[in-house]
């Protein structure tokens, strides 16, 4: 389902934008409105919610809604910002880079494409101010439809008519279909967070894994257009946007969610599977005086292996196009990285150096990470980014080998 952010602006064609939403209603879109004061004098944020089925949007200083749903995450949380109709204000603030409502911060702050409609009276259309403004706006990527010709409320005639609603919706049809992403028609599969081997109900054997570095990877991967499976182990991370969870414990329960989840185009597989689970799991809780000592007084678990996902999918029927391993290493990063992308028969392996920080903590589980890329083509080496910058170069470089 397509999420449309509608800015409604302070002109008279406002009221061919309630037509608008119940047009694209019918399309299967949602529709979160915003409404400018000046819109508000136009049609009311009643007419507009009963007709998007949303609530709308109208100061920037709501404390209310600024807790449930800050500005930002509204400007984002649609796959294109409309402005039906585009005042000459709106147009100025956004080509001057003012953001002094709700409606002007959101166009700012947003990250998704932007659609005009502009709707004025013609010599405002025509005034040198306006155009200006409109040339600034078409070059920073902000897409145009109408205004047409013709008979304006005003009693003037010329340009300045608001694009019809059939009009709009053909023109959001083709934004959206130029945004589509460099992974458009591809599937992916990430894999996310420890994995936990149980020895009994209320105990098991993990690592530091926090799943961020493979969420932040569903997510760049999904933004790019992939269909986009992520399968995680125990994490305390919110699911990212736009992509399918599956939510695992143990690395048996993990090889069995990702081989469900093929055949796909491209796995990257950054999961932290524990190798070893304890050999039995007990029913019920181990006790203290349970187990004997040896005659060092020690006790000890005995170990069996657990599968290795990642060679798995290298020798699967289903083998995706691209494999793609991460390698948390603590020493000598690099050699042991290779000989991974070896032993495993993946295409690339991401490797990171997970030893401690200079207070001699792990750097497992933080928000940054530096890595480096080993594949056919050599090394690089990254310089140390955010976990989310990482998954954004690494997106990228997975739509160039697809391209
Ligand atoms: C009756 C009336 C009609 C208006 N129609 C338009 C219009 O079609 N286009 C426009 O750019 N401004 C129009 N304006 C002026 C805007 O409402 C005014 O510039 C307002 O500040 C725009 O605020 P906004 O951009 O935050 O919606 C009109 C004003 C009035 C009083």
């Amino acid at each position: 389902m397509k999420r449309i952010l509608l800015v409604i602006g302070g002109g008279i064609a406002a009221y061919k934008t309630l037509e608008l939403i119940r047009r694209l209603g019918e399309r299967g879109y949602t529709t979160r409105a915003i409404l400018t004061r000046a819109g508000a004098e136009f049609v009311t944020p009643l007419s507009v919610s009963a007709l998007s089925g949303e609530k709308t949007f109208q100061e920037l200083f709501d404390l209310t809604d600024e807790a449930q749903m800050g500005h930002i995450r509204l400007s984002r949380e649609a796959d294109l910002v409309v402005v039906a109709p585009a005042t000459a204000d709106l147009m100025g603030k956004l080509a001057g880079g003012l953001a002094n409502d709700l409606a002007s911060t959101a166009l700012l702050a947003t990250d998704k494409p932007i659609l005009m409609a502009p709707a004025m009276n013609v010599r405002m259309w025509q005034s040198p101010s306006v155009r200006r403004n409109a040339d600034i706006l078409a070059r920073d990527g902000v897409k145009f439809v109408g205004p047409n010709g013709g008979d304006m409320a005003c009693g003037e005639y010329g340009p300045g008519r608001m694009a019809e609603p059939m009009e709009i919706i053909a023109a959001i049809e083709n934004a959206l279909a130029a945004n589509k992403g460099a992974l458009h028609g591809l599937t992916a599969l990430v894999t996310a967070g420890p994995t936990q081997e149980a020895l009994d109900p209320v105990r098991f054997i993990a690592n530091r894994s926090s799943g961020r570095q493979g969420y932040a990877v569903a997510e760049a991967l999904a933004r790019h257009g992939a269909e986009t499976l992520l399968v995680s182990g125990p994490v305390e991370i919110a699911p990212p946007q736009g992509v399918k969870l599956v939510k695992v414990t143990s690395a048996r329960e993990m090889l069995a969610a990702t081989e469900a989840g093929l055949p796909r185009d491209i796995a990257v597989l950054t999961a932290a599977v524990a190798d070893w689970r304890p050999d039995v799991a007990a029913n019920a809780k181990i006790k203290k005086s349970d187990q004997p000592e040896n005659q060092n007084g020690a006790r000890s678990i005995s170990l069996v292996e657990n599968p290795d996902i990642l060679a798995t999918l290298a020798n699967h029927k289903h083998r995706p196009r691209l494999l793609v391993g991460f390698a948390a290493e603590t020493d000598d990063v690099l050699a042991h990285a290779v000989a991974k992308r070896a032993r495993k028969q993946c295409d690339w392996i991401v490797a990171n150096d997970v030893s401690t920080d200079a207070n001699g903590n792990s750097v497992m589980g933080g928000t940054r990470n530096r890595v480096h890329l080993i594949s056919d083509a050599g090394q690089e080496d990254w310089p140390e980014m955010s976990k989310a910058d990482v998954a954004q170069r690494l997106a990228l470089k997975i739509a160039e080998q697809f391209a």
